[in-house]
Formats: C-alpha cells, structure tokens, sequence
C-alpha cells in the first residue's frame, strides 16, 4: 500500500473567546482521524491557527482597554494546555492575523481580480454616528418588522425567526452606543459567485459525490434558481470599512477583507508557516509549501461543524479553484454537541468547561472515548449526558477493555517470569479474529464511523472476555498442575489485549502509550496487526491503567463556577449597576436585622473539598462546645492554611443546609462585586482586633 499525503484542517475558532466543548468535539473527530491515517502509514500535516479579525473581536478587545493584537494574543496563549489537555496532536497552531495570511489573502485576491472576478458597488449601509463606523448586523438591534418583538438583531427574529435586512428593523439603534444609525452608502468589494464559470464549477464540485448527502442536498437547495430565475448564489461582500480588524486590500485604502475571505486562507496560512518554520524538513519532506500544495497526490481535507458549510463548500472552493490553487479533496462536516439536550449559549457556554474538566483531574481519554462513541459520518448532533457517560466509560473501558489486561497480566508475571507462553488451538483463533477483524476496523476509522467502530471494538472485547470467564485463569491458577493451561488462556488474554490496544489507539493514544511500555513493544500501528508478541516475549509489571469514573466527579463539574453570582446572562448588560455593580436593597426595619444573628468567629480548621473546586471546608469556633461546620465558596480565593486562625463573621442562625459534601451550619460573610468578571475578588470579612470569638455583631 502506498502512502497518501494528507493536509487536514479544522475549523478556525475565533479568538473572541476559550474553546468551548463543541470546539473540543471537533479537534477530538479530526485528530481520532489524523491518528488513525498516522497508524495506515499515511503522512499528515495537521494544523490550526486562530481566526483573529472581525468585528466582533475589535469591539471585544476595545472593551476588554486592550488593541486586537494583545486581545487576540491573550486568548491565543490560552489554546495549548486544552489541546495538550485532550491530547489534541496539531503539528502547528497559527493565527489568521500573522504575516503569512497577510500575503496569501492578498495574492490570492489579486488572483481573483485577475480573472475577472471582483466587482464594486455602492452599497446603503448603517453607520453608527457616535462611534464613527459601519455596523454590522449584530451590531443593530430594534423591533422587529413581522411581529413587533422588541430586542432583536439586525439579520433575524430570535421570536419568530424572520429573516430580514437591518434595515428593515423598526427603530433601529446601535447595540454598541445606542445611538439611532443613519444611513450611508460605500463602496464594497464583491467576489462575482453569479459569474456562469463559477456557478458550472461550482455545480460540478459540489455534486460528482464526495460530499456528504445530506451536505450535497443542502448545498443543491443553495445552487437552485429561484422563481425570478436568479441563480440561488448572490454576489458575495468581501469588503469592510475602517475601523476594521482585519486585512487592507490592496489599492483601496481603508477597505479591508471581510473576516471570511481571509479566515479559511488561514488554513494555508498555518501550514506554510509551519513550512517556513521547517516542521516537514525535520520530518523528511524537503518540499516548500509551494511545492507540497502544488503536489497533485496531496489530499486536502476540512473537519467543520454544520453551521459553517455555505462558506466551506462555496466561498472557498471558488476562492481556491479561481485562484488556481488545490481546492478540497473534502470538507467533514459534523453536527452539534449539546449538553444534557441544552444547546450552548455564547454567552453562557454550556454545562461542561474543557478547562475545569481537566482541572478535576478527569482523565481526557474518558472524554476522547465518549465523543467517538457517539460520532458517525453524518451531520447529526450529539449530546452528552452525564450518566451515560459515566456508565459508557466504565462499562466499555474498564469494563471490557481493561479488565482483560488487569485479570491475566499478573499471573504471566508472578507464575511465569513475565513470559509469554504459547496459545491453545482456541485461544489462537481467538487472537486470529482480532488479527483479521484489523483492516475492517481501519476502514470504519477512515469514513469516519467512530461510533460503529467502537462497538465493534467492543464485541471483540466481548469474546475475549468470554473466553476469560470460561477459561477462568483465577481458578486455574489454584492448581499447581493446571500452569500450563494457565500460562495459554493468560498468554491469550494478553496478546488480544494488545491487539484492543492497537485497535483503540487513534482513541486513547495516551493509555496506549502506556500499554506500549507495559508490554515492551515499539508503537503500534495498524500494521503491527499482522504479527504477535509470541511465545518468550518478556513484558513489564501490570500497573492499574485507567480509574473507574467516579459518578460525583460529575456533580462537581456541573457545579456553577465560583463566581457567587452567575445568574444573568454575562452577555446582558448588568440590569442597572448600583454600587458594587447591583442596587442596594429595599428598606428594612431594625425588627428584620435583629433577626439575623451575625456573630464572631474562629476559623479553626480549614481544608479543601474533594471534588469540589468552589467549596472550603471552615472548622469555626463560635464559643459553643462543638464548632460549626461551614462550607464557603472560596476555594478559589484563599487557600486554607491562609485562612486558620483568623477571626471572622459568620451568620450563626441560619437554617443548616445539607450540601453534597456534608451540612452546612452557617455562612461566613464575604464581599464581592456584582460582576466578578470585570471587578474580580471575593473578600472575608474579619473583625477589628480585640473582638473575641462568640461576640455577636450588631
Ligand atoms: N471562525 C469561524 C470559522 C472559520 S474557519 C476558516 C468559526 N469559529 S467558531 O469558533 O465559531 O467555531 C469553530 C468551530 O466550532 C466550527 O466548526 C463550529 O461549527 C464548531 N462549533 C461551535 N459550536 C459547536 C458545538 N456546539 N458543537 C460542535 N461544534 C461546534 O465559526
Ligand atoms: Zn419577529
């Protein structure tokens, strides 16, 4: 088999914001496939970078005081310990704003102006008079046209989903000063998709069958004249005005590429970076990127979610093919991953932060495997939910998969000096199966089919587990006479194990390592199928290779965060700041404060929270016989020895709560602003000196 040479991408997340889990789902599918092309033999440039410009990432980083550069940089540095966190193998992570994309976009447009492909016109546009700039769409909010819903963006009615122009609105207003837009008109850019050579091209790429069904339907529908007979596809705004973030187009001062013409040339971007930065020479490949993108054996494949595809399978195949560059080999296109059914929010993410998962200390593989287990080719979204996740993992993983290791590697160690035996007639035909069932399993890695694969993968691990009950080494090892029939149903046991391990390891690439050093073998690929470890093949010590998932690790990251308010939506402007950023509360009598006791106390102990990011445990010595026991949402703020010894106030009547960890007996008093995330800070309150613990606070 000769090998394929494949160039694989996937989306360019905007650098407006941390990777959210859907963000992860995609880098988890396309790196499981990259890892599994890797295994075949196949050479594969893997990249990313950072889609910086727009803007909504201008407005962003004005907000944040900082330039779009720092903004943009900040969130970039951010990137690594989640890719490193879910052993996400890029060989390069670039950004949309560095030198090279810079360069491309303007060849490439020159390319396209060159074929008669860009027009201008003067378009009608809302201009915000106080900020001095065009607005895009989400930028105006007002009433909508068809049924008078107050609030609404200006592309469509989140009430009842009308799609119109912001124009249209009924009392239009700027959503960054509030101020009434006016009209003004421009001259914009616009790439000519109407033009016959590109709607034939574009008919033609689109539909001889590499793309998804469902993909190649939805994108007939886009291609289809509508009743006026105009072809479905419009002319395409590539242009922006200043102030933008973004690309200058060449000769023509203060217009700038719209975010999506530069964004996917990014995706060249980052690999000729990588080039220029010598990734492939260190690999074998003496090529430039010119070169290598020239190469007609080199494959080009997208993994993007399904809301991105009219530019994917458009916009940037046209972009490429006119610019006579290689357009797609493909573009994967999958669904979405809600949480617990909940679709995310952009503002308020969702259940799951890849961050504070891999903070608890869950183990990245348990997540890798999940999101396979519900993956397929199709553009179907997912959902993770939280009991099925820990009854997958557990049942499949440790379960089927690591028992077999965990109930025969002993006994090859302790009774046989670490030797492989030779196998009976069953057991080897057990291990031929798995040795055969290989070239199948790889196959369904290639299309995609992640889901069906792992159970498959599960069924083989169903006979060897069978296998083991029947043969049941536990019980041959009682028998000083039965070592021979131990040694083969163990030595069985071991080699299936290893063939799982190769069979998973697009999956679970680290456990796999793992594996590799318990059994003494060089990496496994899917050629390693072929062969065995054989009789005499001397393997390491057993260790335990992955936990059970422990159901409350769940409670804990579908915790809220720390923030003690995290109510409203961070997107909404705070409903009407007052001091501390939340207006002070309505009168009360002395009657009403005399019923909260408020009284001085020791902190007598203090100790984080298993399994609890947020929580303290607080010992507090209030002058009775026993201490409270109080639990405190500052986890984050202090650390315990910091807190010992000190005096502070507690509510000492507050009805007791019982809380996952154990029961609450009171409330200590601390301060913070409304708005953690702009005014950051929570502050214990402690007492003048001389106050003795018991006193009440009055
Ligand atoms: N910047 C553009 C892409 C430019 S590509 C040249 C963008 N960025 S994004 O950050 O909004 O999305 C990045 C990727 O994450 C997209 O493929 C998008 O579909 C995917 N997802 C965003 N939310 C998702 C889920 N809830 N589930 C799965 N993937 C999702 O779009
Ligand atoms: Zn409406």
């Amino acid at each position: 088999m000769s090998s394929r040479q494949l160039f694989v991408t996937t989306a360019l997340p905007y650098a407006n914001g941390h990777f959210h889990i859907g963000h992860i789902m995609e880098y988890i599918q396309a790196d499981i496939w990259v890892r599994a092309q890797r295994m075949l033999g196949h050479d594969v440039y893997f990249v990313g970078a950072d889609d910086a410009h727009g803007a909504p990432i201008m407005i962003a980083a004005e907000k944040a005081g900082k330039t779009p550069q720092q903004f943009v940089a900040d969130i970039s540095a951010g990137r690594q310990q989640y890719l490193d966190g879910f052993h996400i193998a890029f060989d390069n992570w670039h950004s949309t704003d560095g030198p090279e994309n810079h360069a491309l976009a303007k060849e490439i447009f020159l390319e396209l102006k060159a074929q008669g492909l860009i027009s201008t016109k003067t378009i009608e546009q809302f201009f915000d008079p106080e900020k001095s700039m065009f607005l895009p769409d989400r930028f105006i909010k007002g009433e909508c046209p068809k049924c008078a819903a107050q609030d609404q963006y200006g592309d469509s009615c989140e009430q009842c989903g009308a799609v119109y122009g912001p124009t249209e609105l009924k009392n239009p207003r700027s959503a960054l000063s509030g101020a009434t837009p006016v009209l003004k008109t421009s001259e914009h850019y616009f790439f000519k998709l109407s033009d016959p050579k590109c709607l034939s091209f574009l008919q033609n790429w689109t539909q001889d069958g590499k793309l998804q069904s469902e993909v190649a339907n939805k994108v007939r529908e886009w291609l289809t004249p509508n009743e006026q007979g105009l072809s479905g596809l419009g002319d395409w705004d590539i242009s922006r005005d200043a102030p933008y973030f973004g690309i200058e187009i060449p000769d023509a001062p203060g217009k700038y590429f719209y975010v999506w013409l530069d964004a996917p040339i990014g995706y060249l971007a980052s690999l000729k970076n990588y080039f220029d930065k010598g990734g492939p020479r260190s690999r074998g490949d003496a090529r430039s990127f010119e070169q290598y993108m020239k190469d007609e054996k080199v494959e080009q494949y997208h993994f993007i979610g399904k809301d991105i595809t009219y530019f994917h399978t458009l916009f940037w195949p046209a972009t490429l093919h006119f610019s006579h560059r290689k357009t797609p080999t493909n573009v994967f296109v999958h669904g979405f991953i809600t949480v617990s059914g909940e679709k995310m929010s952009k503002s308020r993410g969702t259940g799951i932060d890849p961050l504070k998962y891999l903070s608890l200390g869950m183990n990245p593989e348990w997540m890798r495997y999940y999101i396979a287990a519900k993956l397929n080719a199709k553009v179907e979204d997912i959902d993770f939910n939280p009991e099925d996740f820990v009854a997958r993992v557990n049942a499949d993983l440790i379960g089927k998969f690591i028992n077999i290791a965990s109930r025969s590697a002993g006994f090859i160690s302790k009774r046989f000096e670490h030797k492989m035996g030779t196998l009976s007639e069953e057991g080897l035909a057990l291990v031929q199966h798995l040795q055969q069932s290989a070239p199948h399993i790889a196959q369904g890695f290639e299309q995609r089919e992640f889901g069906k694969v792992l159970r498959d993968i599960m069924l083989l691990a169903d006979r060897v587990n069978s296998y083991v009950d029947t043969h049941k080494p536990w019980e041959l090892a009682k028998k000083a006479e039965q070592a021979a029939q131990l040694h083969q149903v163990c030595s069985a046991c071991i080699e299936s194990f290893r063939l799982l391990s190769l069979l998973l390891k697009p999956v679970l690439p680290e456990l796999v390592q793992e594996v590799e050093r318990f059994l003494k073998i060089s990496p496994l690929a899917f050629s390693s199928a072929q062969t065995l470890l054989g009789q005499g093949h001397e393997i390491g010590v057993y260790r335990h290779l992955m936990q059970r998932v422990d159901p409350h690790l769940m409670d804990a990251l579908f915790e809220p965060s720390p923030s003690v308010n995290t109510e409203h939506d961070d997107a909404a402007p705070p409903p009407s700041a007052g001091p501390g950023g939340t207006p002070i509360e309505g009168v009360i009598g002395m009657e009403d404060f005399s019923k909260v006791d408020l009284r001085i106390a020791l902190i007598t102990a203090c100790e984080s929270v298993t399994g609890s990011t947020k929580l303290l445990r607080l010992s507090l010595d209030v002058g009775e016989d026993q201490p409270r026991q109080v639990f405190s949402g500052i986890a984050a703020h202090y650390k315990p020895e910091d807190l010992v010894g000190k005096l502070t106030v507690m509510v000492a009547n507050l009805a007791p709560r019982k809380m996952k960890f154990g029961v609450s007996e009171g409330m200590v008093l601390a301060a913070s602003h409304e708005n953690e995330k702009e005014h950051p800070g929570v502050f214990v309150l402690s007492p003048w000196p001389g106050a003795r613990p018991g006193m009440r606070i009055r």
